[in-house]
């Protein structure tokens, strides 16, 4: 891995979790593999996950460098900067942490975050996200597909539609004090798109738990749509009958629809969305309808228009 693992740190700063962090990492490493694997679930950031297959969803692109990845991020909730949150989500508690699965459902339940986890084989997936400001990254992401976890929710016949609603506390998200959004930051999706396989219940990247700036301990990554879909530390999940209303809709109704299907002939009101520079490159690319994913995902929308239902 191209990145330091464990940080040098003073004194002063030691906390509790950087004691438990260093100690841990250190068992792992005198420990060797084999021992190492009877250790405690990997939490924090820069530890490997375990036990992961390889996807069936194959990409070529050349990966975006780690050091890309985890410090050019958008999550409002630690500044609207790009820099922001590497810098300031440090102060995100991801332990404990749980995940309410709600509303039109047979089985509700308060899913404890490491059980989450357990759920269901981890995968490693390399997907592209693609942000509507026109930047793209290429990111082996580690999870399962969402819908490992609404089979178990049993949806009613009244579920037409999932929302994701993240993490809103102020005493840790000092960005939460500007009225930039509307917090809690809300998304939804309908129920056939977050049953799809493509869509990812996101634990870690590059093999280790997710960076708190990358939406720690569990976020979504919805590789056709517009990155703003792929809600980060999520705490709830509710099905719903009627569509709900995400934070970037309520922002700017004109300028962010519902589906957000990446769609290069559909441009942002201030904006073209026809191409994009992925990180690290100097030349712009074409961008691909529906993000690339196209032949897996395009008969979810047969007979709508799509100019209409951006
Ligand atoms: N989730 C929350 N809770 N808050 C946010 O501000 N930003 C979204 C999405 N998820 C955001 C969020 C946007 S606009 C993008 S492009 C992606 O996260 C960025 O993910 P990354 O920082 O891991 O690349």
């Amino acid at each position: 891995m191209p990145h330091q693992k464990m940080p040098k740190l003073l004194t002063s700063e030691i906390t509790p979790q950087d004691v438990y962090r260093q100690r841990r990492e250190f068992m792992r490493l005198a420990a060797g593999t084999a021992l190492g694997a009877a250790l405690p679930y990997p939490i924090f950031a820069g530890e490997k996950l375990p036990d992961r297959v390889k996807s069936a969803y194959e990409l070529s692109d050349k990966l975006t460098p780690y050091e890309d990845v985890t410090h050019y991020n958008n999550y409002y909730e630690f500044g609207t900067d790009k820099e922001s949150p590497a810098k300031t989500a440090g102060s995100l508690k991801i332990r404990p942490w749980t995940v309410s699965v709600e509303g039109e459902v047979r089985n509700p339940k308060i899913w404890d975050i490491d059980s989450l986890m357990k759920l269901a084989a981890l995968e490693d997936r390399v997907y592209r996200l693609r942000c509507v400001e026109a930047w793209s990254m290429v990111v082996p992401w580690v999870g399962f597909p969402l819908a490992e976890l609404i089979k178990r929710a049993e949806p009613t016949g009244n579920a037409k539609f999932v929302e994701f609603t993240t993490l809103n506390d102020s005493a840790q998200m000092p960005g939460v004090n500007s009225s930039v959004l509307d917090w809690p930051y809300r998304e939804g999706l309908r129920l056939d798109e977050a049953l799809h396989p493509l869509t990812l219940l996101t634990f870690g990247l590059y093999g280790e738990v997710l960076p708190n700036q990358n939406g720690a301990p569990v976020r979504l990554v919805v590789p056709w749509k517009y990155g703003f879909k792929s809600a980060k530390s999520i705490v709830r999940i509710k099905f719903m009958e009627q569509m709900p209303v995400s934070s970037w809709m309520k922002a700017g109704p004109s300028e962010y629809g519902f589906y957000s299907n990446v769609n290069p002939t559909v441009d942002h009101p201030r904006w073209s969305q026809a191409k994009e520079r992925r990180i690290g490159d100097f030349f712009k690319r074409p961008t691909l309808p529906f993000n690339g994913y196209a032949d897996q995902v395009a008969q979810l929308y047969t007979g709508m228009d799509l100019q209409k239902f951006f």
